[in-house]
């Protein structure tokens, strides 16, 4: 909808555009900027598309600033408390809660999805056993469209939505097969009488020579963590399924870029920083020295899981999670040492003039790898966690795009600062 246009005059040529400004349901008011190439010949830059929406959607609405997170419109917050992550899915694809035929309908559907082909189950030996998850995670669900050909015409809803439940059903059948191919044990086959979460503790932690029970406790704090994770509007993965999807390409190599982009340290990756970071700092005495690393423009060392660059406020993320960490430590009677640590480094950065200046306050990962890691999920698989609760979010994006009449394949432009024209060189002149 627009609210009223602005003028935008080139002082140069005295021409001027009006250019719509668009309103949404919540949010920033959006300038409408599509008629400024046509009328008046520039592009605008927006490097990393810090102010750019790049699309209009339903889905999820965050405001940075106040640390507020929507999924079609409920709060994280109440969805962390009562709802569970199948709901939440189903909430993130239809954009209502389900009834409780709905909701039995969509589970048994995805219960039911869960195997993979058994040819599938071979390229895991193709994969050295210290493969990263991420890299095999990515391998695996691409060639997924191998066996899908069938379900594959982009102008079928059925076919879409087959697809994405294809896509959430399998994915943690294939992260425990990618767990099981680097420790060694043989693949385990889903259950289907289990809950999503229990699935895949069963699936990780489950061998043929005896019987295996999922930790109550594992499974509700996993699906916290799920819903927690399930979508967050168009960051850096979401958008790149959306591009990936504007050129009709299928689900699954979407859903594999989505796997590629997230994997980075900057974004889903840095659950597996964290880590990696508290374990280097080792104690409360060496906190001091690395964030004077973390401030120092020369070095690249970056405190992993501060700094958002939506939120600008607590992540209200980071608030449930840290909550559910003391639970969970409590709960399953594990003392970690590192739980201590991530506490005084928050504490620390939080009071450094550095830190307040800039902003910068803990997301969602600071603490989610504290927990995965008392649920035995080694550290490795931190971010397949994050790929696979995600999995939803990057499925409804998708399905989203596709049902939009307007869409056109995703196009940016560049501002050139490359060499002017010039002639071919032969190569015994140069
Ligand atoms: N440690 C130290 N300094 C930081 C950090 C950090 N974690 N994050 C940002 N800064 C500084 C930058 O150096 C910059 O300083 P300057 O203004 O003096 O140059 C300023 O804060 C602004 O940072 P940008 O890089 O411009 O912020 P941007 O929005 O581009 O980046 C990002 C956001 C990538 C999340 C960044 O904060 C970061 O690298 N954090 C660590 C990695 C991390 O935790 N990623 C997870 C993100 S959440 C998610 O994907 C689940």
């Amino acid at each position: 909808m627009s609210l009223k246009n602005l003028t935008l005059t080139d002082n140069e040529t005295g021409k001027s555009i009006e250019l719509p400004l668009l309103e949404g349901t919540l949010g920033n008011p959006t300038i409408d900027v599509k008629g400024i190439p046509g009328q008046l010949g520039y592009f605008t830059h927006d490097p990393s598309f810090g102010t750019t929406a790049s699309c209009e959607s339903r889905i999820t609405f965050i405001d940075g600033d106040k640390g507020i997170l929507l999924h079609r419109g409920y709060p994280i917050e109440q969805l962390a408390e009562k709802s569970n992550y199948l709901e939440t899915a189903y909430l993130l694809i239809h954009g209502e809660l389900p009834n409780k035929e709905q909701y039995d309908e969509f589970s048994t559907v995805i219960r039911r999805h869960t195997m993979i082909n058994e040819s599938l189950k071979t390229f895991f030996g193709g994969f050295r056993h210290d493969a990263h998850p991420m890299s095999m995670m990515m391998g695996v669900v691409g060639s997924l469209a191998a066996f899908y050909h069938e379900g594959l015409n982009m102008n079928d809803e059925e076919h879409l939505m087959i697809s994405a439940h294809r896509l959430i059903s399998k994915l943690p059948t294939i992260a425990a097969a990618c767990y099981k191919h680097s420790i060694g044990e043989p693949i385990v086959y889903p259950r289907n009488d289990l809950e999503y979460c229990e699935n895949l503790l069963y699936m990780m932690f489950s061998v043929p020579c005896e019987e295996y029970v999922v930790s109550p406790v594992a499974a509700k704090a996993l699906n916290l963590l799920f819903i927690l994770h399930a979508d967050h509007e168009q960051n850096a993965s979401t958008s790149t399924v959306r591009l990936v999807g504007s050129t009709g390409a299928n689900p699954f190599a979407c859903i594999s870029a989505g796997i590629a982009a997230l994997w980075g340290p900057a974004h889903g990756g840095a659950n597996e920083g964290v880590l990696k970071m508290l374990e280097e700092i080792g104690s409360v005495e060496n906190i001091p020295k690395f964030i004077e690393k973390a401030k120092d423009k020369n070095d690249p060392f970056r405190l992993m899981g501060f700094g958002h660059r939506v939120y600008k406020n607590f992540d209200p993320r980071a608030t449930i999670i840290r909550e559910v960490c003391y639970q969970v430590l409590e709960e399953t009677g594990i003392k970690d040492p590192m739980f201590g640590l991530a506490m005084k480094l928050e504490e620390i950065a939080l009071k450094d003039e550095y830190f307040v200046e800039r902003k910068l306050y803990p997301n969602v990962d600071f603490y989610s790898g504290v927990i995965y890691k008392a649920l035995g999920i080694p550290v490795s698989m931190f971010t397949v966690m994050f790929a696979l609760a995600r999995t939803s979010g990057w499925v409804s994006h998708w399905l989203e795009m596709m049902g939009d009449p307007d869409g056109r394949i995703g196009r940016p432009r560049q501002l050139y600062m490359g060499a002017l024209e010039r002639d071919y060189i032969p190569l015994e002149k140069r």
